[in-house]
Order: structure tokens, then C-alpha cells, then sequence
């Protein structure tokens, strides 16, 4: 029997994993200074969520959701996005009604899509979302944008561009929806099938078809900017205005269509150049999706989101050959020579780990030798042996791995004296 991973997913192992842990902190660190709490939701969701909420004319809904039936008899889906989710969370939940808002809420977690796996395409990969629900202010807009930005820049990328475009309101995007039809109706039998059937049902997405991308109507297609209402056009100009003040650079592209229906007035991504990523890439995406909550059985509660995934972000710090401040050192290694110091070793580790010290032991009865090769391994800053003759004396060998300097300590004062010596180091 050959078992292996499932194609589009990934182990994350030890030496990788810190750098998540690193990421996650940053992550809360920054929803909490912007004010976002974190919301969980369940992986898994009843299908027709996804099929009303992200829409199903979309590749998602069409080509992408793992669904299945449970022993029950119900549909369920591995969540493919986390914004429909949370706005069912925020209905359900009621949280509508509390006096705070928006609701600010941030998540972190797996999303599942059947995708073709390439680089920088999973089929499991971990989003972080933000979604502020319960305000229709521009300046939402420009803060949820600005923290997105601030995450990648905090994590020392360079070269990220944010796209920025408006999808309009209900009026503007129906009337741009006629403009689209009259555009491409007469050639539609050029397109793809998917596309031929987006037509009368939802034009905007043939605008975001892979396989009819190069077809000459795309590029001379009625861009979304010149339907906006005087609404959306106010609407647009404050959302800039604020990310202006805000000192945050954008290029406005009519064409940023994204590949989700909920989405009305901003809409935006921020993108990469990098040879690891061949040509510019996708890092973010996210807009504003009034409407979604009222779809969902709520009250009138605009909304406004990104998600990012961090596979796509670990992808881009190592094009950039950035290194994250993630080298964990041990800080103590007892080395134990004998079967009595051997025991006596188990305790004194545990001691020093209820003192908040990371210690650690040989657990494959090794030879001295063997023991320091390990401890050096671990990058322990201290080393302290112990053989039968200190036991017997009551102590314990310290050697500092810097200096090579040893310290004959006395069992009793030996975990006050690492902990003063890590104390006085980190000082
Ligand atoms: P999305 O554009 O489908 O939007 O995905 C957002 C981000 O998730 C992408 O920019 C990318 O970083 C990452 N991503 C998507 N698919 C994959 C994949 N197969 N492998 C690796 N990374 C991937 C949404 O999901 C919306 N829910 C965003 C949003 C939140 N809009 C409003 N609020």
C-alpha cells in the first residue's frame, strides 16, 4: 500500500511551520490594533449557501466546491471562501444587533477548491479574511484596504500593487449588464460554452474567462466606469480620496472584475511582480458586497471584505528571499550520563519547563558525544551535565554554548540560575 497526500495539498513541517505560527501572530497583532475580533466558523456548510451567496454562475459554485452528501441525506460543502460563511454567522448570530458597528471580524483557516494545483493554486489553503458588516462608509473601505496593505508591508514585502476598481451600485452595474450583452451577443457563438451560457445570465463573468481572454471583444468591452450612477461615482472618488490621505498607492483597472458575484461599488487586489511568480500574480482580493446580508435573510447591513491566502504570501517571501524572525532556540539541554541521572534529567526538565524555560533531553540513551551533536542541533544556549558524580554532589555541570565557559551549580539553585542568565542575556 502507497498512500500518499492528496493532489493540491501540502504538509507543513517543522521548520515551516514556524514561519506560520510567525505569520498568525502578525496576523492578530494587526486585527487588533485595527480593532477586528476573530470570528470561527465551521469548515464545512450547508451547499446552498455557497450557491446563493458566492453565485452559481461563478467557476467556484460550477467547477470548484468539494460537496457531499452526509449519512444524513444533506448537502454539504467544504467551504470554498469565508465571506458567505461569516454573513450567515452575522444573521444567524444576530449580531445585526449589537451596538457596535460594523461588526469587525477577521478569520484564519482552510478553504477547499478543486482547482487545477499549479504554483501558488491549492486545493486546501489557508485564507486570511477580514469582513467589517453593518456600514456603508467609504472610509471602511479605505481601512480595510489599508490593512491589508500594512500586513504585507509589515512582513517586509516589496513590490505590491493594489488594483482598484468599482463595480457600481444595483443601477449601474444592470445598466452595464445590458451594455455588456449588446456587446458580445452578436459574436457569442465565438466564446466558450461556459461563456455562451453566462450571456443573458451574468455577462460580467465572461469579462473574467481564462479561455476566451485573448478574444478581440474583451479588450473593447463597455467598461463598468463609464455606467457608474452619480452614487457610485461619489462613492468611488471618497473611497480614493481616503486611501490618498492614507498615503496608499493605486491603479485603477476597469477591467478587476473578480470571480465572485456578492460584490457591488469597490472592488480590488493586490498583486506582485516577481520571477518566482513568472508574471504579475494575484496576493489578495476583496470588495465590498452590500446586498449579501439582506440575500441571507438579515436587515440592511453593508459589507466589505479581502482574503489572502497564506500559501500565496510564503510564495512571495521566498521569491523575495525574505527571512522571517522565526529561529527558535532551546534554551537548555541536560545532558544525563547513567540510568540515575537519566531519571533525574526527566525531572529537572519538566522543573525548568514550569519555569518557563524550553528545555529537552535525550530520550534514545545516546553517548555523550551524541547528547552535545543533539543540544547543538537544538541550538541550546546552555548545556548542563550530568553523571553520577554530581548527582552524588548535589550538582549540575552548566556550559554556555557561546562563551564555552562552565559553572558548577548546585541542583537546588539550578533553575533560578538559567532563568537569571537568560534573563540578564535577553536584557
Ligand atoms: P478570492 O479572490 O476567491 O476571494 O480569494 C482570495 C485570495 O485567496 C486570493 O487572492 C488568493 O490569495 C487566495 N486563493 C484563492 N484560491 C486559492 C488557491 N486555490 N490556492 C491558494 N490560494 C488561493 C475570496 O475568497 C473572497 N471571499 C474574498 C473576500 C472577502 N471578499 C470580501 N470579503
Amino acid at each position: 500500500m502507497n498512500i500518499r497526500i492528496p493532489r493540491g495539498t501540502q504538509d507543513i513541517l517543522p521548520g515551516t511551520s514556524e514561519q506560520w505560527q510567525y505569520i498568525e501572530s502578525v496576523i492578530h497583532d494587526i486585527c487588533r490594533r485595527y480593532n477586528y475580533s476573530e470570528i470561527r466558523t465551521p469548515i464545512f456548510e450547508q451547499t446552498e449557501l455557497f450557491q446563493r451567496g458566492v453565485g452559481d454562475t461563478t467557476d467556484i459554485v460550477q467547477k470548484e466546491m468539494y460537496t457531499f452528501e452526509d449519512r444524513g441525506g444533506r448537502s454539504l460543502t467544504l467551504r470554498p471562501e469565508g465571506t458567505a460563511a461569516v454573513v450567515r454567522s452575522y444573521v444567524e448570530n444576530k449580531l445585526y444587533g449589537h451596538v457596535s458597528q460594523p461588526q469587525k471580524l477577521y478569520y484564519v483557516g482552510p478553504m477547499f477548491r478543486y482547482e487545477r494545483p499549479q504554483s501558488g493554486r491549492m486545493r486546501q489553503f489557508v485564507q486570511f479574511g477580514v469582513e467589517a458588516i453593518g456600514s456603508a462608509d467609504p472610509t471602511l473601505d479605505a481601512e480595510v484596504i489599508a490593512l491589508a496593505m500594512d500586513f504585507y508591508k509589515e512582513l517586509g514585502l516589496t513590490g505590491i500593487k493594489l488594483v482598484l476598481n468599482s463595480l457600481g451600485d444595483q443601477e449601474s452595474r444592470s445598466s452595464h449588464r445590458q451594455a455588456l450583452i449588446q456587446h458580445f451577443q452578436p459574436r457569442i457563438d465565438e466564446f466558450c460554452e461556459d461563456c455562451q451560457s453566462r450571456l443573458e445570465r451574468n455577462p460580467l463573468r465572461i469579462l473574467d474567462c481564462k479561455k476566451d481572454q485573448d478574444h478581440p471583444l474583451m479588450e473593447t468591452a463597455p467598461s463598468i466606469l463609464e455606467y457608474l450612477n452619480e452614487s457610485s461615482q461619489s462613492y468611488f472618488e471618497s473611497v480614493k480620496e481616503c486611501l490618498n490621505q492614507m498615503g496608499i498607492d493605486y491603479e485603477v483597472d476597469p477591467g478587476l472584475v473578480r470571480g465572485l458575484d456578492y460584490y457591488n461599488n469597490t472592488a480590488f487586489e493586490i498583486m506582485i511582480e516577481g520571477k518566482g511568480f513568472g508574471s504579475i500574480t494575484t496576493l489578495m482580493g476583496g470588495g465590498r458586497y452590500n446586498g449579501l446580508v439582506e440575500e441571507m435573510g438579515g436587515p440592511e447591513s453593508p459589507g466589505i471584505g479581502f482574503a489572502l491566502s497564506i500559501e500565496r504570501l510564503i510564495m512571495a517571501l521566498e521569491t523575495q528571499n525574505i527571512d522571517l524572525p522565526v529561529v527558535q532556540n532551546l534554551d537548555c539541554y541536560v545532558v544525563a550520563l547513567g540510568k540515575e541521572p537519566a531519571n533525574k534529567a526527566a525531572a529537572i526538565v519538566t522543573e525548568l519547563r514550569r519555569a518557563g524555560v524550553s528545555a529537552d533531553k535525550d530520550y534514545t540513551f545516546k553517548k555523550m558525544k551524541g547528547q552535545f551533536k543533539v543540544a547543538d542541533r537544538f541550538g541550546a544556549s546552555y548545556t548542563a551535565i550530568l553523571g553520577d558524580n554530581e548527582l552524588e554532589k548535589g550538582v549540575i555541570n552548566v556550559k554556555e554554548m557561546s562563551s564555552g565557559e562552565q559553572q558548577e551549580v548546585s541542583l537546588e539553585q539550578f533553575v533560578s540560575y538559567i532563568k537569571h542568565k537568560l534573563e540578564v542575556e535577553s536584557e
